[in-house]
């Protein structure tokens, strides 16, 4: 790649003296909370801003460090597909998901990560992705049933987030999870919580301490069943099919292994599925003719309401994934992403030293007007072939890119399509007149009034 150059071998990863970064142009805030809080505040207009009088490349100070924000696909580029190993995952994701998810797949580098990843692709392949689906067919379907019953206003994303969690428990644990499923899931629901909670520290009463307890609750209720798993041999859910993974050489993973890559599965699952399927109704609830467009799509498939959903079904349904696409690109649920750099380099002619944070940006990637002409609207034709040819392949990184690409994108695609098949099949959805949902878009985006909708039953 023209733009970079790699200059010295990695000398650790301590951060780099303040003067050092100096010479990058930026504004570092207040000191100590630096540029934290309107970050917080409002992400996008913040890198807008900064992009306008710095450009691409510009320095800032958040969560007590000062790092360096790249903007656009060609920094995507450079850092997520990092042909020259330089930027590290563990280093970027540690601060932030170290205590409650040492050691999941996102948070290990290089040879290590590459090992891990091949040995945990299997639970990824045709076979045992139809399993997944038939679980998660069933429970849409349930739930789509149990909403007809109710027609009227309902509340979107906490909607969203419990079948999310309840879909996750049958086809990642198994439909014979048994009566823990509760306690599991509230569990959980602490440790994903804790993960992106303002305080650090497990303090006594703060989210962090019950994220901890809730990790050793997930933790003790994986270490018991790993043996009974093992013992068993098959079983189509996404803990078994890692309970008999195998390294290259045979050897199955560990059981910590196990634990730690279930626990972050599951993370990495369960806000970007709530987060992503919540903004693609939300916008097809604004949207009644792009709903209808999908409608007809899903109603071509010639299914009864209550049969179930196929395979090659779901590879029917272009538009649906389009659209899917396009919510995607106006909230990414990862809305930036942080890496550490491991060696000197340089982009755009500025020298950056290792130990570097840096990030880049997908959120004000996907609202570049350059590349997506009027961003704000809500276009799925914006991912026809045709569209997608002449783009930039770092324009659209809702999965991110390169080493660390998304290894569930598949599940995401399948559990969305299967969503709108049923939803769409049994019900309309319109958003209450004169109302406009309120998005806060940071760590992951979320409507702050859990997104007010009507459905109605067809
Ligand atoms: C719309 C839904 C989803 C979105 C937007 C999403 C987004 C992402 C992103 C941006 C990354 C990489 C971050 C980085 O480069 O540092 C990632 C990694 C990952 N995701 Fe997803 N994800 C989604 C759903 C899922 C699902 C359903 C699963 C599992 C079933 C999953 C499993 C993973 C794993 C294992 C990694 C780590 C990959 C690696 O480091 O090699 N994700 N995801």
């Amino acid at each position: 790649m023209s733009m970079q150059n790699v200059a010295s071998p990695a000398t650790g990863f301590t951060a780099p003296k303040r003067n050092s970064l100096t010479h990058i142009p930026g504004d570092e805030g207040w000191p100590i909370i630096g540029q934290t809080l309107k970050v917080l505040a409002d992400p996008k207009g913040h890198a807008e801003r900064h992009a306008r009088k710095y450009g691409l490349v510009y320095r800032t100070h958040t969560f007590g460090e000062t790092n360096i924000v790249l903007l656009g696909p060609e920094a995507n580029e450079l850092v997520l597909f990092d042909q020259a190993k330089i930027f590290s995952s563990t280093h970027g994701w540690n601060p932030i998901l170290g205590r409650l998810f040492p050691r999941g797949l996102m948070l290990l580098d290089f040879d290590e990560h590459r090992l891990h990843r091949r040995a945990l692709s299997v639970a990824f392949k045709a076979g045992p992705m139809k399993s997944y689906l038939t679980e998660l067919d069933k429970g849409i379907a349930r739930r789509v049933a149990e909403w007809r019953q109710k027609p009227g206003e309902m509340l979107l994303y906490p909607a969203m987030k419990q079948l999310t969690l309840d879909l996750a428990a049958t086809s990642f644990l198994g439909a014979d999870i048994g009566p823990e499923v509760g306690e599991i899931n509230r569990a959980f629901v602490d440790l994903v919580a804790a993960s992106i909670a303002p305080i650090r520290r497990p303090l006594p009463g703060t989210q962090m301490a019950r994220g901890v307890a809730g990790r050793k609750r997930v933790v003790a209720y994986f270490r018991e069943r790993i043996p009974e798993r093992r013992a068993k041999g098959g079983g189509d859910d996404l803990f078994s099919q890692l309970c008999h993974a195998t390294h290259e050489d045979g050897a199955l993973l560990s059981e910590q292994d196990i634990i730690d890559h279930m626990s972050f599965l599951m993370l990495a699952a369960h806000d970007t599925l709530t987060s992503s399927l919540t903004s693609f109704v939300g916008e097809l609830a604004a949207h009644p003719e792009w709903q209808g467009k999908l409608r007809d799509e899903v109603t071509g498939l010639g299914l009864a309401k209550d049969a179930p959903t196929s395979f090659d079904d779901l590879e029917k349904l272009p538009l649906s994934e389009m659209a899917f696409k396009e919510a995607l690109r106006m909230k990414p649920p990862v809305p930036s992403i942080p890496r550490r750099a491991v060696r000197d380099f340089t982009f755009k002619g500025f020298a950056i030293p290792a130990g570097t944070g840096v990030g880049v940006n997908p959120l004000f990637t996907h609202h570049m007007p350059e590349i997506w002409p009027e961003p704000e609207r809500f276009d799925p034709l914006r991912f026809t072939e045709e569209a997608q040819r002449n783009r930039h392949r770092f324009a659209w990184v809702p999965f991110s890119g390169g080493a660390h690409m998304c290894l569930g994108l598949h599940f995401a695609y399948m559990q969305a399509k299967c969503f709108a098949r049923h939803f769409l099949q049994g019900l309309q959805v319109s958003l209450p007149p004169g109302y406009k949902a309120d998005w806060q878009m940071w760590p992951i985006p979320k409507p702050r009034d859990g997104l007010r909708v009507v459905v109605k039953p067809i």
